[in-house]
């Protein structure tokens, strides 16, 4: 590798969002007290995983959204963020209105910069390929960037239909899928990212959905993604916390 591609490789600008609001009730009674994001995944709260692929990808400023009731808690725990050599900024979502409704949050803190969102119970193996995409995507012109995973059971997430090498439509939780190719929750954006989640409308579970907006940029024809090909899960229901946790384990050896 050249010099010149390693610098270009290394340098990764752009700002940091951790979405870690929401209700977890699928966690219950877990969460009855405290935050989906807190709780343990193997030797680490939940929320370390999004925030260390953040800061291995070379992101040197990040957001963390939380929920009303436990800002406080990530606060004393995360700190001004010195563990993750970053500087960590919070902010909070007072009613669990979707995750686009939690991103709008953080407009003032992009300051018109392109923006890395990952969700807080979102663990990815290995942040070598993010990182090469978010590399990618400092290039890009415009647009926005998404990080699909081929998996068993699309129907659990937003599903991607792919027409060539670009992506033709992205479909929220789709019942017999064609498709097997969910995307994930790490998502680059460009500034006319705001504008879009304004004009946004909520859907019939009354969130303002990160679907809609990976479709508007599907529209624009400016979404890019990229195929993930390590490990990822969330941990947002009992067996996928469970499953994060042997993930995690078995990476480093311990199981
Ligand atoms: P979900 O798992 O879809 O929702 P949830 O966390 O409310 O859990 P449940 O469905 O069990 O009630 O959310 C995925 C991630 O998105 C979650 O880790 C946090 C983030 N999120 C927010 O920040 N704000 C929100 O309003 C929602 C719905 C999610």
């Amino acid at each position: 590798m050249g010099r010149g591609i390693k610098r270009i490789f290394k340098k990764v600008t752009m700002k940091g969002i951790i979405l870690a609001g929401g209700s977890g009730t699928r966690l219950r009674p877990m969460t009855k007290v405290t935050n989906k994001h807190l709780l343990p995944v193997y030797d680490r709260p939940m929320i370390y995983y999004p925030l260390e692929t953040l800061a291995k990808c070379g992101v040197k400023e990040a957001m963390i959204v939380s929920g009303r009731g436990h800002a406080g808690h990530f606060l004393e725990l995360l700190k001004s963020g010195e563990e993750f050599k970053m500087r960590l900024s919070y902010g909070v979502q007072e009613e669990a209105g979707g995750i686009a409704q939690a991103l709008g949050l953080c407009e003032d803190f992009a300051d018109n910069e392109k923006i890395m969102v990952i969700l807080g119970d979102n663990i990815f193996q290995d942040y070598r390929q993010i990182k090469r995409a978010a590399v990618d995507f400092a290039r890009q012109k415009r647009g926005a960037k998404i990080i699909v995973k081929e998996v068993p059971d699309p129907q659990r997430f937003g599903v991607a239909y792919l027409k060539g090498d670009k992506i033709e439509k992205i479909i929220e939780k789709p019942k017999n899928s064609k498709s097997n190719l969910a995307v994930t929750g790490c998502y680059m954006y460009d500034k006319q990212v705001w504008k879009v989640i304004k004009e946004l409308k909520p859907s019939g579970r009354g969130e303002l959905e990160i679907t809609d907006v990976n479709n508007f940029y599907v529209r624009q024809n400016t979404m890019t993604f990229e195929m993930l090909k390590g490990w990822w899960t969330d941990a947002g229901t009992v067996s996928s916390l469970l499953r994060a946790s042997n993930l995690v384990a078995r990476e480093l050896g311990e199981n």
